[in-house]
């Protein structure tokens, strides 16, 4: 066990600079989901995502690209941004337009959504792979593989007859190629240098436990929440003093709005058993300190309310019966006597 805690802390270490210092493999893909209502409505959303976050807009009626974060051009200049404006505006266009024909010719019908995803990954030291993908109402439809489409394998007639029409424009296969295979492998490592101080960032993680919906009678779903923390590989574990409690089980990641990432690691206990455990948490930005959450005390906060809240309730009643005898005092006349 000892021997996996050092591996983490090595993976979660920040190593010397340079490429090291990302996972690998690193991608960047343009995604656009096409939404066909009619030979004259189509809309279209497409945006460029660096591994899962967010880069750019991309505005389809216009084919403008907008930059979500100041290092979004990587270190390609603004003519170079034109040129791939003009051709990502051109090929979208011829593109939508092989579907939009694949219905007059009654192989495809309104309405029906195509998702297309293009990028590279990077490997370092290694060459970088480039990707196109389409999927049609929701299921693998096409590839580009080779400088050609292909049908994916349960396409059917429809995907081959897209990739007829799509394998028909040699010109813009080569410009595929060219796009996807060499300029995007060479904007990723410019846009990951250009970006390294915001993606490289440390933002240490806050912690806090709660109890889950029962799992039974004489049970305890023990929840440890950790959240805000950059970057995404962390450790959080139940723990028995030095020992590993079995079953913690994690939610997935999900994302907060500032491009943090937030956590649930369960364990379903027996009641009794709760007292003896934490929830401990490692993470780079934290060095080689852990968050250490004792449930008894967690718990013992919960004591500390409840010792605060029944004075309360006991003055309130107290208050209550006071102002009754007043008012009783006040008007005699009352029928109503009290005791
Ligand atoms: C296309 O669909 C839109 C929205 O459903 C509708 O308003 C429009 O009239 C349709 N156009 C044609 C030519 O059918
Ligand atoms: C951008 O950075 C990459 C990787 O360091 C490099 O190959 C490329 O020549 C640089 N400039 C442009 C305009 O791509």
């Amino acid at each position: 066990m000892l021997f996996l805690q050092l591996l983490l802390l090595v993976v979660l270490l920040p190593g010397g600079d340079n490429k090291d210092d990302f996972q690998e493999p690193v991608s960047f893909q343009l995604i656009q989901i096409s939404s066909f209502y009619n030979h004259s409505l189509e809309e279209n959303l497409g945006s460029g995502w660096l591994g899962e976050l967010q880069t750019h807009r991309w505005v389809s009626n216009s084919g403008t690209i907008i930059f979500l974060w100041p290092w979004s051009k990587g270190n390609f200049s603004n003519e170079e941004w034109m040129d791939l404006e003009d051709l990502l505006h051109m090929f979208s266009i011829g593109f939508l337009q092989i579907f939009h024909n694949s219905v007059s010719q009654r192989q495809l019908e309104y309405p029906f959504k195509v998702q297309l995803a293009g990028g590279c990954e990077l490997h370092f030291g290694e060459a970088s792979v480039g990707f196109i993908r389409v999927a049609y109402q929701g299921s693998d439809f096409l590839s580009f593989q080779n400088r050609a489409w292909l049908p994916s394998p349960n396409g059917g007639s429809r995907a081959q007859h897209v990739c007829t029409l799509l394998n028909s424009a040699t010109v813009a296969r080569e410009i595929l190629h060219k796009l996807f295979f060499e300029t995007c492998p060479r904007f990723l490592t410019g846009l990951l240098d250009a970006g390294k101080a915001y993606l490289q960032r440390q933002v240490r993680p806050e912690a806090w436990l709660s109890t889950g919906p029962s799992p039974g009678p004489g049970r305890l779903m023990l929840v440890c929440h950790v959240s805000g923390f950059h970057p995404k590989p962390i450790w959080v574990m139940w723990m028995q003093g030095e020992q590993e409690y079995p079953g913690t089980q994690r939610s997935d990641f999900l994302p907060n709005a500032d491009g943090t990432w937030y956590l649930q690691v369960f364990l379903d206990v027996e009641a009794i058993e709760a007292a003896g455990l934490s929830c401990h948490v490692r993470h780079s930005s934290l060095g080689d300190q852990e968050i250490i959450l004792f449930w008894e005390r967690h718990n013992s906060m919960g004591l500390i309310i409840l010792a605060v809240i029944m004075p309360l309730v006991l003055l309130t009643g107290l208050a209550f019966w006071l102002r009754k005898r007043w008012t009783y005092r006040e008007f005699p006349s009352t029928s109503l006597p009290l005791e």
